[in-house]
């Protein structure tokens, strides 16, 4: 995992700004109210001062009201109980306007909603960490805030770093396990090493956070766009619309359609990735994984067979009895398609592949023949005769949706240089030594 976004300068990448310690009174605020936006503010409240914001209907007044006066009762994986409680949970975004740290932990289609409405209140050198930032969250950041956005950091996490649930709504939860490690991008890549380290710090000693090189690198390696879709599309494509007695099983149900959907999907992924490096030399884009080796990464040692995919996602032992998202109908179950694994993974993880495929000329027939489908399953208007030009983009994360349609345009909004920019600064440079 190397850390830089483009073609190595030599220089040291600290400015001042990346070295100016945060102030002792520090604070985070959380975006959600969900099962891990409840977690993380417990988790972080024991040592700073917290602020929960949910815009979603009127959680934050229902959550407010469920603690009263209490503390949130969080019990760890190892059994520990911590006792905790936010400054405030509101439904204000210019609670924002003190913030060092802003957490999202809500669902990715959420996230627009909350950069747009904390932009106006948040000061320069915010650091704003999505878990799970899924796929393009990094332009969706820029393309928000605008002008503001260049004196942000965005912080995209490939997931989140525990399973957790609450026990009582707004007032307990267990954090089940925790990730050993997780990736995390930082656009600009400069701010790094002290946004980490600040995320870090309020997580603990695990997850033990993996710098990935840049925000592309954790969009193209989005695991869920590739698996949710290809294999409700796989499964689902051609179905008869006969209901089902039983709801299949998803992960061990993987047929030879459903392998060769998500083959398909993570070779046109790949191929997106051989043309980025090929426009930016240098760029790193080593965390952009088939499907395949994030399987062999994600969980070395917990599959009994790991011969292909198919196999790989078969055998994984915490996947074992996973069924179909199924609605239950007249004469027995019908597929659930407004279920996230279409809503969430084609809007914020496909969208993004086909539009960034289109920007930069890689042909994705498969994606095409998935999105195609999905669209019509989740109502969304995106794709026209295989060209994104739907009414729906701007509600999805294809870079069109945001005004971008030129790999310029692309490059600028995900802050990655340009190689001609990085010889001409490095020519600048080596012109100012030698004078
Ligand atoms: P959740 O389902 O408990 O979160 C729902 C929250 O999202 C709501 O409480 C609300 O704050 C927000 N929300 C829902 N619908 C909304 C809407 N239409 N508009 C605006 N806000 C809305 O989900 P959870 O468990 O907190 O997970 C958060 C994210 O983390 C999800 O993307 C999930 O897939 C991911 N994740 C969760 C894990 C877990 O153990 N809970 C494990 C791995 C990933």
């Amino acid at each position: 995992m190397a850390s830089n976004n483009g073609p190595p300068t030599g220089t040291d990448k600290s400015t001042s700004s990346s070295r100016k310690p945060f102030d002792s009174k520090f604070t985070v605020v959380i975006g959600g109210g969900g099962n891990a936006a409840q977690v993380a503010a417990a988790l972080f409240a024991v040592r700073y001062d917290v602020y929960a914001v949910s815009f979603y209907e009127n959680e934050a007044a229902r959550w407010k009201a469920a603690l009263g006066s209490d503390e949130f009762e969080l019990t760890l994986d190892t059994g520990v109980k911590l006792h905790s409680k936010p400054k405030d949970i509101t439904s204000d975004p210019a609670v924002t306007r003190n913030a060092d740290i802003i957490v999202l932990a809500v669902p990715s289609f959420a996230h627009g909603e909350y950069f747009e409405k904390m932009a106006p209140f948040m000061k320069p050198g915010t650091i704003v960490a999505t878990m799970p930032a899924r796929s393009g969250g990094d332009i969706l950041f820029a393309s928000k805030l605008k002008t503001k956005a260049s004196s942000m950091v965005f912080v995209g996490f490939e997931t989140l770093p525990w399973a957790c649930k609450f026990t009582e709504w707004g007032r307990k939860a267990h954090i089940l396990g925790t990730k050993g490690t997780v990736l995390a991008a930082v656009t600009p890549q400069s701010a790094a090493r002290k946004a980490l380290a600040a995320i870090q710090g309020l997580m603990g000693v695990v997850p033990w956070i993996q710098e990935s090189p840049n925000n592309l690198g954790i969009s193209l390696r989005n695991p869920g766009m590739v698996i949710h879709p290809g294999v409700m599309y796989g499964k689902w494509g051609n179905w008869d619309r006969k209901p089902l007695k039983e709801k299949p099983l998803f992960y061990q149900g993987v047929d030879k359609r459903q392998e060769e959907v998500l083959v398909g999907i993570s070779n046109e992924v790949q191929a997106i990735r051989a043309k980025m490096e090929k426009l930016v030399p240098g760029l790193d884009m080593s965390d952009a994984v088939t499907l395949k080796d994030w399987y062999m990464e994600a969980y070395a040692g917990q599959m009994s067979d790991t011969s292909t995919l198919g196999s790989c996602m078969k055998t994984v032992a915490g996947y074992q009895g996973l069924k179909h998202p199924m609605v239950e109908v007249h004469g027995g179950y019908a597929p659930d398609t407004k279920y996230r694994y279409l809503t969430e993974d084609v809007p914020t993880g496909l969208c993004f592949v086909k539009g960034l495929a289109e920007i930069i000329g890689v042909k994705t027939p498969m994606v095409d023949e998935v999105l195609t489908w999905s669209q019509k399953e989740i109502g969304y208007d995106l794709l026209h005769n295989g060209r994104m030009v739907g009414k729906d983009l701007s509600k999805t994360r294809a870079p069109q949706g945001m005004g971008i349609t030129t790999v310029a345009q692309f490059l600028s909004a995900a802050k990655i240089e340009p190689v001609k920019k990085k010889k001409e600064s490095f020519m600048k440079r080596l012109a100012a030594l030698c004078c």
